[in-house]
């Protein structure tokens, strides 16, 4: 695994023996986990701990995939929480030349945002890929529904059996659907909960249409998995455990912070992760993020001098990607002279470490989790590192990391509200 992760200034924030003995459990429920018999019902939404086996239908997702990119001028990508944001991470951080234009759907019920979308498609050649676990959340069955009578306008039912790729559970109305329109079908592996699916269908149809290389990143998430077998749970047990024993001395926000703006919408998947697993019960760590060094000019502040209750995890990239070197102009006298012949990948770079000393020194506990580059193969570790941490973090807190009760309820009311007839 080439992340790497630095906890040493953190850990001087925490209990030496807590730490110890937390680090011992979440190494215990790592084996558990990794050993456990996958016909029993204690753990039903662990499917995504194999990549390999999380990674199923792909010959089908690869020749879609080939057809969308060739035939689409948009490929619109319909869910919402677990099933966009880990392809909508990827896709954002890595634009590659080719391909349709990759909008999204299905993840709010702004009438704006709809007619966005649908104005998005109006005279282009469209693709639509419906990602709903279940098919009972609001926002996706919502917008398919004004989604697919927008193209039938256009196409005939050969053509939108073309066009239209569902994704979800075996069994669901959404394979019905499928079955009864001739759409393609993806499966959404039982065993594994939306925000864990970033191995399966529900992220690997999107990447790949958007032209990323899916061998790499079910290789990066595979040499994840190998390299926290062989260390029994190496830096996802020690990074649950140190968020264990901070959060016993009174830290319980936790701040993921970056300088590369790319990032923006892994922090975001990153948010739903933790919340979404660990918000239970009147406990969890509150995942919040910063994108720097703008969020600098304004949560810098708290970070730097408000209440001590925040930890704070910089989620590093060590290729730029690109260099910018500031030229001498002498005749402006811009006063910014001082910047002459500096690359902005260095300035970035000197403004993280300056960052990490300041807030270090403001009394954040802060941990360093760094990556080679932004790519495939690190998107494939990184989302398996967090979700292993988040599996394990959850058993620390003594929560469910797999179930969403509280996200249910907000459903179940919304339905009240909008008058759905009770399940039969
Ligand atoms: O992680 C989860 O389970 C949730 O965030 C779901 O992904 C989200 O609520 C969408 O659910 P569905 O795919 O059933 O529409």
């Amino acid at each position: 695994m080439n992340l790497i992760l630095n906890t040493a200034a953190a850990r001087r924030y925490a209990d030496p023996v807590v730490l110890d003995e937390a680090k011992q459990r979440a190494q215990q429920v790592f084996r558990d986990l990794m050993t456990q018999d996958k016909t029993s019902k204690s753990w039903p939404s662990t499917g995504w701990l194999d990549c390999k086996e999380a990674a199923c239908e792909l010959d089908v997702i690869r020749e879609k995939a080939k057809e969308i990119r060739e035939n689409a001028d948009v490929f619109v990508l319909v869910g919402v929480g677990g099933s966009n944001q880990a392809a909508r991470a990827m896709i954002e951080a890595m634009k590659k030349p080719g391909g349709p234009k990759i909008v999204y759907a299905g993840n709010s019920l702004s009438a704006h945002a709809v007619q966005t979308v649908l104005d998005e498609i109006e005279g282009k050649s469209v693709y639509i890929n419906v990602i709903a676990k279940n098919f009972e959340t609001l926002e996706p069955g919502s917008h398919f529904r004004v989604l697919r009578n927008a193209m039938q306008k256009r196409y005939s039912a050969e053509e939108m059996a073309k066009r239209v790729v569902l994704t979800g559970t075996r069994g669901s109305r959404l394979e019905e659907i499928a079955k009864e329109n001739g759409y393609t079908f993806l499966s959404f592996p039982e065993r594994v909960g939306g925000r864990y699916s970033a191995f399966t269908p529900v992220c690997l149809l999107p990447i790949a249409v958007a032209g990323l290389d899916v061998e790499e990143y079910l290789a990066g998430g595979l040499s994840a998995q190998e390299h926290l077998l062989e260390q029994d749970g190496g830096e996802a047990a020690e990074y649950a455990a140190l968020r264990w024993a901070l959060y016993e001395k009174g830290f319980k926000v936790e701040m993921l912070s970056a300088f590369e703006p790319r990032l923006y919408w892994a922090q975001s998947w990153w948010k739903q992760l933790f919340g979404e697993s660990e918000g239970k019960d009147k406990k969890g760590i509150l995942p919040v993020s910063m994108t720097n060094s703008e969020d600098l000019h304004s949560m810098g502040q708290y970070m730097q001098d408000g209440l001590r209750f925040m930890m704070e995890t910089f989620l590093m990239v060590d290729d730029p990607e690109a260099s910018v070197v500031i030229r001498p102009d002498p005749e402006f006298d811009d006063r910014f002279d001082y910047l002459d012949g500096m690359d902005f990948a260095n300035i970035n770079r000197a403004a993280e470490k300056a960052t990490i000393e300041a807030h270090d020194m403001g009394g954040v506990p802060c941990i360093q989790l760094r990556l080679p580059r932004i790519s495939e193969r690190s998107y494939g570790q990184l989302y398996y590192f967090f979700m292993i941490s988040c599996a394990l973090s959850g058993a620390l807190l003594g929560v469910d990391a797999f179930d969403q009760e509280g996200v249910e309820e907000y459903k179940r009311s919304m339905f009240r509200a909008l008058g759905k007839p009770a399940a039969k």
